[in-house]
């Protein structure tokens, strides 16, 4: 994988204005934050990340915040680099911080927004370009939860593994994560020590294979998680819950792990 460069680590600088066509009437501002880690400044060294403003005509934009990056890639400033896939909610790649909060441009209504629309990357992640941010290690703890059915009996002759519709239903407000890491770069445990703390996207993906009924390791998966940082670092601050744009709450989810883990030592 490429070398990724961090932003320097100060004050982010006003960059250009994009004003709207003449005769728009229903002009927003759109102010973006913009880091290309092969602009360097008259010393060789990395240029500072700085806010573009776009003005868009909203008689000609659709109404979501990802339309509006869409418009003013494809007809402003094709140098515009951001995720998105679905466009409907479902993928987690246009996770961004949009007017302070993290959430999903793609469902994120720009008339929810007072004044100007400010976006930012996810915050404390190394960033690649502009809001595209390094997804690596998350990933890696993602993958490091073991997220898939681990047995040790046969799978049946001819069909399945079943599950009643009970144990079906404890699955209810976990399978519907999209792993967009919303709730992660939101939670101040998280940015301070997310080299050992597994953070709440992962720990709700966890507990989604804890809780399994199908699934026979869930022993060895609480042993995995009994360690002084990758459980324990949560301490309820509720940053996930509040802005997870899936309405779910892995602070519920890490507390019902945390409960199984004093059941395990009783
Ligand atoms: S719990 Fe919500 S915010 Fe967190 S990764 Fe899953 S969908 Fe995104
Ligand atoms: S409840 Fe836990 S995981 Fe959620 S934001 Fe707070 S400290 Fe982070
Ligand atoms: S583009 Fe897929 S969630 Fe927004």
């Amino acid at each position: 994988m490429a070398e990724i460069r961090l932003p320097p680590n100060s004050v982010v600088g006003t960059g250009k204005t994009h004003p709207a066509q003449a005769g728009a009437k229903r002009v927003r501002k759109f102010s973006i934050y913009r880091w290309n880690p092969e602009d360097v400044d008259d010393k060789g060294k990395p240029s500072n990340p700085k806010m573009d403003t776009y003005e868009i005509d909203m008689d000609t934009c659709g109404p979501m915040v990802l339309d509006a990056l869409i418009k003013i890639k494809d007809e402003i400033d094709p140098t515009l680099t951001f995720r998105r896939s679905c466009r409907e909610g479902i993928c987690g790649s246009c996770a961004m911080n949009i007017d302070g909060t993290n959430t999903l441009a793609c469902i994120k209504p720009i008339a929810d927004v007072q004044g100007d629309v400010k976006i930012y990357p996810l915050p404390h992640m190394a960033v690649i370009k502009d809001l595209v941010p390094d997804m690596t290690h998350f990933y890696a703890q993602y993958e490091s939860i073991k997220p898939w059915l681990q047995t040790t009996t046969p799978q049946p002759a001819n069909r399945e593994r079943l599950q009643s519709p009970e144990d079906r239903s404890k699955l209810d407000g976990l399978y519907e994560c999209i792993l967009c890491a919303c709730c992660s770069t939101s939670c101040p445990s998280y940015w301070w020590n997310s080299d050992r703390f597994l953070g709440p996207a992962i720990l709700l993906q966890a507990y989604r294979w804890i809780i399994d009924s199908r699934d026979e390791f869930t022993g060895e998966r609480l042993d995995d998680l009994e360690d002084p940082f990758k459980l324990y670092r949560c301490h309820t601050i509720m940053n996930c819950a509040k802005t997870c744009p899936k309405g779910l709450n892995p602070a519920k989810a890490i507390a019902e792990i945390k409960k199984l883990m004093v059941k395990k030592v009783v």
